[in-house]
């Protein structure tokens, strides 16, 4: 069986979509009928809460620290999709592990031991959600990542926001962790960007499409709408208020992001460059 391909969700800026798009992306990869894992590790935890769980115990602290390890730390959230749940502990067990050598290795160490024990590879895509940093948890995340995920939204210039510096501190990571001996570096993954909150009607968002039409970087983009706010409140994959009768606006929508999913999940299927 093939081994899962790994996706972190990452992004140095808050409020881009990436819990949202990770939620529902993750669910619609269940409903295509693909086995997947996520993973909130954001000490946030909003994915977690958005599936409705605001239990503190089985949570992925139990994987960095073991005063937290518990027997069960993966939920069955919905058909084909399981959750490792976010703790609000992991910040603060991040900052104890500075001094640590290896510290970056935590989650791939574990992932290996427990291999077999949780059946990943019964998993086709593992996901994970992120905080908005490149602390050394988030590293740990990009360790294991075949692809960086990122979001990007249209800023009030028609350009980017926080497309910025994400890359450049990607490198500075993969250069830093190279095998002392082969200098390969450990970090293979490689990053690319989906344009979120695409409106279709203001002269800022088609400059933004303009731009992100010429980035091969950016593999797809996601229609502005409401109802992903309502998703996330109501705890329904958007593609649950896809009913009859729609106005023509919303089937627009749906088709959009439905577009949208499918080139996302391309691009994750693509080796790493
Ligand atoms: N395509 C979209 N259209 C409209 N609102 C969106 C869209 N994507 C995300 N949002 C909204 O943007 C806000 C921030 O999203 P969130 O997923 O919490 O971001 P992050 O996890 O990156 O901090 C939320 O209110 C969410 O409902
Ligand atoms: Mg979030």
């Amino acid at each position: 069986m093939a081994e899962p391909k790994i996706v972190t969700v990452l992004s140095t800026k808050g409020g881009t979509g990436k819990t949202t798009q990770t939620y529902n992306f993750g669910l619609w990869l269940g409903t295509q009928g693909y086995k997947v894992l996520l993973i909130d590790h954001d000490h946030q935890c909003n994915l977690t809460q958005t599936f409705g769980i605001f239990d503190a115990s089985n949570t992925v602290a139990g994987i960095y620290d073991n005063e937290f390890k518990e027997p069960k730390p993966i939920h069955d959230v919905a058909e084909n999709v399981d959750l490792i749940a976010g703790s609000m502990h992991l910040g603060t067990i991040g900052e104890t592990l500075i001094n640590k050598t290896m510290k970056e290795f935590i989650l791939f160490n574990w992932l290996d031991e427990n291999y077999d024990r949780y059946n990943i590879s019964s998993y086709d895509y593992i996901i994970l959600d992120s905080h908005p940093d490149l602390s050394i948890i988030q590293k740990n995340a990009v360790m294991i990542s075949n692809h960086i995920m990122s979001f990007i939204e249209p800023s009030q210039y028609g350009g980017f926001d926080a497309m910025d510096s994400l890359g450049t501190r990607l490198e500075e990571f993969k250069n830093e962790a190279r095998d002392p001996r082969t200098k390969d570096s450990y970090v293979t993954a490689d990053i690319f960007f989906v344009a979120n909150k695409i409106a279709y009607n203001t002269s800022t968002s088609h400059e933004f499409r303009e731009t992100v039409a010429q980035m091969k970087d950016v593999v797809a983009e996601i229609p502005l709408r409401e109802v992903f706010n309502r998703s996330t409140i109501e705890h329904k994959m958007i593609f649950e208020y896809e009913k009859a009768p729609l106005t023509d606006g919303a089937k627009i929508f749906f088709a959009g992001v439905h577009t949208a999913y499918a080139d996302m999940k391309a691009a994750i299927d693509k080796e790493e460059k």
